[in-house]
């Protein structure tokens, strides 16, 4: 067995963007902009946002956070993108989400700059990956992609069981995973809630993409010996001996089940810090954009 190690490689992704910064620095110009708004206190979403404008130091981007309070009104969202749209000094820019209700999430998707959407949410990028051109690649499906590819997984013809069609990670690993070209030209089956005999289908799987959210979902016996497997899964459990009173555990037995596959990513330490690596390069690509 295989440990895909995602805080290594996207130890080496970020090591990399830091040469790329220093290059932009050494002949003058202006390093890559990343602002994040985060409106509300969830505290998983404060951790994220946290951790990417750690990362954005790290590499020697600059950032902004831009904190909104939960009550913050639909129209004041959106003015304050298209603030963000139209500020020269910004390369890219995310919406954290989930966003309160009284917000409508398409609605500010839909605001984004294509240009700056380094989230890769908005339809015209969406709609563009769908169809093979160049775009932003949502972060994490692209981390799993890049993940896929250092480790030389053959994706080539083999069969891919994707669980959740959320819009951030299932359906665009789906589109990806069945796409031309390596890490791609796999089979590809997208199940979802309403799926019938999944048991059976993931039993099938050479390659099987977790992003469920219910820990300890996928268990040994439901996947075929050797089956590389991604755990997309990051659900926080209450356990009273960790210093933060939780513990973030994802969608598989890793003890059982890596015994089984020929790869697996752990969680944590696996597609979560690449998430953040692929947002660096996509602001990465989006200062380069802006600057040709
Ligand atoms: N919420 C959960 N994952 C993500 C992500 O990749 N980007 C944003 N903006 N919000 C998220």
């Amino acid at each position: 067995m295989e440990l895909l190690d995602g805080k290594k490689v996207s130890n080496d992704i970020k090591d990399e963007i830091a040469v790329e910064v220093q290059k932009m620095k050494d002949r003058g110009e202006k390093v890559p902009h990343l602002a994040a708004v985060l409106v509300g206190n969830d505290g998983a979403s404060l951790t994220y946002v946290g951790s990417k404008v750690k990362a954005c130091e790290r590499v020697g981007f600059e950032s902004t956070l831009v904190k909104m309070p939960s009550t913050t009104s639909e129209i004041e969202l959106l003015t304050k993108i298209k603030e963000l749209n139209e500020d020269d000094n910004i390369d890219g820019f995310i919406v954290q989400l989930p966003l309160p209700p009284q917000i409508d999430t398409q609605k500010v998707l839909l605001a984004v700059d294509p240009d700056k959407d380094v989230d890769g949410f908005h339809p015209m990028n969406f709609g563009k990956m769908a169809l093979d051109m160049s775009t932003f690649i949502p972060a994490t499906p692209f981390g799993i992609l890049e993940l896929l590819e250092r480790y030389d997984v053959d994706t080539k013809g083999k069969h891919t069981v994707v669980i959740g069609r959320s819009h951030i990670v299932g359906r665009p690993m789906s589109i990806l995973m069945g796409r031309k070209g390596w890490p791609g030209n796999s089979t590809v089956t997208l199940t979802h809630s309403h799926t019938k005999n999944i048991t059976q289908i993931i039993s099938q799987a050479d390659i099987v993409i977790s992003a469920l959210g219910v820990p300890n979902f996928l268990k040994a016996e439901m996947v075929k010996d050797d089956a590389v497997i991604i755990d997309v899964g990051i659900t926080r459990v209450t356990d009273e001996t960790r210093p933060k009173g939780y513990k973030i555990v994802g969608d598989v037995d890793f003890e059982n089940v890596s015994k089984k596959a020929s790869h697996i990513t752990p969680v944590p330490g696996g597609v979560g810090p690449m998430t953040i690596a692929m947002l660096l390069k996509n602001t990465l690509l989006a200062r380069e954009r802006h600057h040709n």
